[in-house]
């Protein structure tokens, strides 16, 4: 900016609101923006966004960077900022979107392809987010796309590819915390759990880190028995955290039920792999909640027989912690999956039933991912009678979350209450909130002895 710009009062005033926006003082800028003088500039809208979104006043945010986009069409920051907006409110199909068409508009904006990985991956489209960043010519030197693509990999069962994109990113940011953190995932499936704990704590070092890595380091211990480390870390870095303790709490709940043979995971394809492994009745492999594919997939390549998979593909049917109803839509888009699938587009309620009397077969493995207690219920309620001793049951968000105890945890265990169910978790992953349970025995609704149950005594 030349000399007489900057002594310009409206710009010298726009130059305090982004100076405000950087060091995150949402409230000043905002009190600035409001002052008078700056009203009339063409960027008010942009910096006002910026300010309500940071104040979490999305909706309003919203509104002035659609105001900006109809005064300037092609404004390549009013659209990547509408991409954060939604990605802040969780519509990340909307958010692909705006970065996409931001990207065709101006390929070389700063930041836009990282921003476009992230959404890809957030949206479930974890090879669209790896091919997005191998594109870059930059991609090996750059922080924020290394990030994107490791995460992609480990959802993806990539763990060596994983650990090597940490590696990568690593080498360029040291004190990187999240990378420390993510990267234990990985490292625990290739490298074992001592190499795990290490980057845990390499994690907790860093400054800046996410106390929640506490929790991981916390529950660890106690899952490997090493009750003392457990106990210590609790007192000092857990105990009356709201945000760490549900993973410890949860951890701490699923214990008692623990077989002798129980295995630690980081990564959910290993832990899928293992449980179906694991399922010897032979049965119907089925799968709830499948959004873009990843699971049922992976569930596929292993299982050697028929899979089902069931979806609204219009995402929860109700609200959930903080996401709204139809949070994960895919917008109805059915994913591609392997030949020995077989996809079930519609709400639980509306298909499971008809699917069942159609076929008469037991269970052998169930994945059950649609995340809330009624959907769980649901399921659990239609499969009761095909449950059988051997029976396998995977849950994908049965420990860590802040609502833990409402969610597939309570519905699982009024489906143990109400029919009479013996089982042991043998796998859990604390950083993926899966467990694996096997059936032991279940009585039925009846509260008469099933003759299964009775077989395995
Ligand atoms: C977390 S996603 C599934 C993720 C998937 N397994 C994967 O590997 O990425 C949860 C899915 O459950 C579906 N869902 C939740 N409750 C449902 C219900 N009652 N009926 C049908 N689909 C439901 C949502 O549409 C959403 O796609």
């Amino acid at each position: 900016m030349a000399t007489d710009e900057r002594n310009d009062p409206q710009n010298g005033g726009l130059a305090a609101v982004r100076d405000l926006l950087d060091r995150r003082h949402f409230k000043a800028a905002l009190r600035l923006l409001d002052s008078g003088e700056l009203r009339d500039m063409p960027e008010h809208d942009l910096l006002r966004a910026a300010a309500l979104l940071g104040r979490r006043r999305n909706e309003e945010g919203l509104r002035h960077l659609r105001r900006a986009l109809a005064r300037r069409p092609d404004g390549v920051e009013a659209m990547s900022g509408l991409g954060q907006a939604l990605l802040q409110t969780n519509d990340v199909l909307a958010a692909v979107g705006w970065f996409e068409r931001a990207l065709a508009v101006a390929p070389d904006h700063p930041g836009g392809p990282a921003a476009l990985a992230q959404a890809c991956r957030r949206d479930a489209r974890y090879e669209d987010a790896i091919r997005i960043v191998d594109a870059q010519p930059g991609a090996a030197g750059d922080v924020d796309l290394l990030y994107e693509k490791a995460i992609s990999q480990s959802y993806l069962g990539d763990a060596a590819g994983a650990l090597a994109t940490y590696e990568a990113l690593l080498s360029l940011d040291p004190e990187h915390a999240a990378a420390w953190f993510g990267s234990h995932a990985p490292a625990l499936q290739t490298l074992g759990m001592e190499e795990a704990l290490r980057r845990l704590w390499r994690a907790v070092g860093c400054s800046g880190a996410n106390g929640r890595y506490w929790a991981f380091l916390c529950a660890y211990h106690r899952l490997l028995g090493q009750e003392a480390e457990a106990v210590r870390i609790f007192r000092e870095h857990v105990a009356g955290n709201p945000k760490r303790l549900p993973l410890v709490e949860s951890v701490t709940a699923v214990q008692p039920h623990l077989s002798a043979d129980t295995r630690i995971f980081g990564m959910s394809a290993n832990l899928l792999r293992h449980a179906l492994s694991r399922a010897a009745v032979p049965g119907m492999v089925l799968e709830f909640g499948v959004r873009r594919g990843t699971s049922i997939n992976h569930i596929a390549a292993v299982a050697g027989q028929a899979v089902h998979g069931f979806d609204s593909f219009e995402g929860l049917p109700e609200t959930w912690v903080n996401g709204p109803q139809g949070l994960l839509s895919t917008g109805r888009q059915l994913p591609p999956v392997r030949p020995n699938v077989t996809l079930h587009a519609g709400w639980f309620e509306d298909t499971l039933g008809s699917f069942l009397r159609e076929r008469g077969e037991p269970l052998r493995f169930v994945n059950i991912d649609s995340d809330i207690y009624s959907s769980a219920r649901t399921v659990l309620t239609a499969l009761a009678p095909r449950v059988r001793p051997g029976t396998v049951l995977v849950f994908d968000e049965y420990i860590g979350n802040r609502t833990w105890r409402e969610d597939e945890h309570k519905a699982f265990q009024e489906f143990v209450r109400d029919q009479g169910v013996a089982y042991q978790c043998f796998a859990i992953s604390p950083f993926t909130k899966q467990v694996a349970v096997r059936i032991d025995a279940i009585r039925g609704e009846t509260g008469q002895a099933g003759a299964d149950a009775e077989r395995t005594g």
